[in-house]
């Protein structure tokens, strides 16, 4: 961390890709604007043009990019180049509904992590909520990891449990998942940067 007349100042540039809605992203951002903050949001990539988070990200002024990458080789190098320029250290995937490529992967190593809907290593891929309900699950969570090449499958940061009553349903175990989510992500995001 860097300190300027004694304040603590920004340290890390950090890229948000998302494909929706975004409200990890602004759970992020919000923590990015706190006074100390380790790190600033300087680039949110979605792969669409139509995603939420992309109209978030114009409000607080950061710079949006839409590429669909993972589609094509030159367009997933522009993308590698673009990261690079902007000096990103960390990419947070927040809904972001490709697959990595190997070779992006590798070209970012360490640098790339996810939030999963679910306690993992339970319930890896879609549909995590559903599986709760259909299990009778009495308690999910959300969990931050790293990402490799194997989905859902990297070292786990931060995992946050919450309890399944026997009213709920698919939606109100979203709610209250997202509700950890937004908590435990800037925490993640936090806690990968200190070791940097
Ligand atoms: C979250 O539930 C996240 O865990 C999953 O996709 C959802 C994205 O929501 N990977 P949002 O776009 O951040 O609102």
């Amino acid at each position: 961390m860097k300190k300027s007349n004694g304040n603590l100042v920004h340290s890390f540039n950090i890229a948000v890709f998302i494909s929706g809605r975004g409200s990890n992203l602004l759970s992020i951002i919000k923590k990015s604007l706190n006074r100390n903050s380790l790190f600033r949001v300087s680039l949110v990539l979605s792969n669409k043009g139509s995603a939420k988070g992309l109209k978030l990200a114009k409000k607080y002024g950061i710079k949006t990019l839409i590429s669909d990458f993972t589609k094509s080789k030159a367009k997933e190098k522009k993308v590698i180049k673009i990261v690079n320029k902007n000096q990103i250290k960390l990419i947070c995937l927040a809904g972001f509904m490709k697959i990595l490529s190997n070779n992006f992967i590798k070209s970012f190593k360490g640098k790339i992590i996810n939030i999963h809907p679910s306690l993992l290593p339970k319930y890896k891929g879609l549909n995590t909520h559903e599986k709760v309900v259909k299990n009778k699950d009495t308690y999910t969570g959300c969990t931050v990891h790293f990402v490799t090449k194997k989905l859902d499958s990297g070292e786990i940061i931060l995992k946050k449990k919450v309890r399944v009553k026997i009213n709920d349903n698919k939606i109100t175990i979203e709610k209250k998942v997202l509700k950890i989510e937004h908590k435990i992500y800037p925490e993640a995001i936090v806690k990968v940067l200190s070791n940097f």
